[in-house]
């Protein structure tokens, strides 16, 4: 058996296909557009590794991913690809409708004329588990309830709106052709091969160099963390066990303001890795200009999750902070390759004027 994994060269399709493919033997094929957050490096360990496929190509292409599917027959899609960067879809929203709204919708039409013509078991065994975040459903006020799945869709960022779109388009062909789909909406995730554009691992590599570690206005922002390997596990747990046309939500049951946070990777670098002045690395804090249209407050009720399929993350943020800083200081090169020239370009544009 096969399973179609879309954007598994980045953050967390990577991580995901990696411990797949250490957990069974069921090959995977990989169609991944190498966007500058896609990295082939991360999939070097499974090179020879015959139940891995690397395609390069776009979910948007129609044709490719006919044939894909055709040719390789999966009993499941896992769909990741996305334009993920909040502060990217703020300089430029258009990939992010591109990629996130119609290429999610093209990839749809594909799957479902493929689906539409499997044998009645394979047919009703199929699944198209669709990768969404916390983001679509907007910013919680300081002491309201967690997200739960029913929670009213209010996207504030070109990003989460046009994740929220993709969500509608997935739950729509649930409904309208009868696709047997899944959703997962998820909190912030961290851990190893996360792209030095997000916070966590912007602070490691910064700190690390001797650069400003820049918090967006006065960092009292609220995010629900959870370790990469853990989603991993909740979307398997999810493919598995899921109930067709469901939405799940996953979280790790860790809110944590942005402050804390950096202090916290702050804090493990000084005993892991400590400057050569012995000045601990919070000083090298700097607040900057805030995020336009920046959500206060994000929590993620994932009881349903628990409740419903029995999954709970592996990790405490403690444990999975301490894996994450550890695994980047372990990995110099990795670090190095990706700071390419264009990942310095959005450096220099972003941070600019801070
Ligand atoms: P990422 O930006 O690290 O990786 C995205 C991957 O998709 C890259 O490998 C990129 O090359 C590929 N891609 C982009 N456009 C493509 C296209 N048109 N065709 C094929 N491949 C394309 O993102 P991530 O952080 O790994 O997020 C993966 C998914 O999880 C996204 O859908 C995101 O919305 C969702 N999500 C992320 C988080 C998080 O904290 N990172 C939390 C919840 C949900
Ligand atoms: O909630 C899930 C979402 O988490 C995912 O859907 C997104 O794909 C993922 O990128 C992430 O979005 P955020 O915007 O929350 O992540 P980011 O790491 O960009 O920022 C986390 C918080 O840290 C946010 O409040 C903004 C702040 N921040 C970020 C950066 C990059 C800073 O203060 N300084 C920074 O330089």
């Amino acid at each position: 058996m096969t399973i179609l994994v879309t954007g598994g060269a980045g953050f967390i399709g990577s991580n995901f296909v990696l411990d797949w493919l250490a957990g069974c033997n069921e090959a995977v094929v990989n169609l991944d557009a190498l966007t500058y957050a896609g990295n082939v490096h991360n999939l070097d360990s499974l090179r020879s590794n015959p139940l891995h496929v690397f395609v390069h190509g776009d979910i948007g292409d129609g044709e490719l991913v006919a044939r894909l599917l055709l040719e390789h027959t999966p009993r499941a899609v896992l769909h990741f690809a996305a334009e993920s960067h909040v502060d990217r879809s703020i300089h430029g929203p258009g990939a992010f409708v591109q990629t996130n709204i119609v290429g999610t919708f093209q990839l749809l039409e594909a799957v479902r004329a493929y689906w539409g013509n499997l044998e009645p078991a394979a047919k009703a065994a199929f699944r198209l588990l669709h990768v969404s975040t916390d983001e679509v459903f907007g910013s919680l006020a300081k002491d309201a309830p967690a997200f739960t799945e029913t929670h009213p869709y209010e996207p504030n960022s070109p990003y989460s709106a046009s994740k929220a779109a993709s969500d509608h388009l997935v739950r729509a062909y649930h409904h309208t052709y009868g696709l047997p789909v899944l959703t997962t909406n998820c909190s912030n995730n961290y851990g190893p091969l996360h792209f030095p554009e997000k916070l966590i691992p912007l602070m490691i590599v910064n700190a690390r160099a001797g650069k400003p570690l820049p918090v967006y206005g006065d960092g009292q922002q609220i995010r629900d963390w959870l370790y990469v390997k853990d989603h991993c596990s909740a979307i398997r747990c999810v493919l598995a066990q899921g109930r067709v046309g469901e939405t799940y939500n996953i979280g790790g049951w860790n809110e944590m303001p942005n402050l804390d946070i950096v202090h916290t990777v702050c804090d493990l670098l000084d005993e892991l890795q400590p400057r050569a002045d012995g000045a601990s690395y919070r000083s090298q804090i700097a607040f900057v200009a805030d995020r336009p249209g920046h959500d206060r407050r994000y929590a993620i009720d994932a009881s349903k999750l628990h409740r419903e399929l029995g999954w709970r993350p592996a990790e405490t943020f403690a444990s999975g902070i301490r894996k994450t800083v550890q695994w980047y200081l372990d990995n110099p090169d990795w670090i190095a390759q990706v700071q390419s020239g264009a990942y310095r370009e959005w450096v220099a544009k972003q941070y600019a004027a801070g």
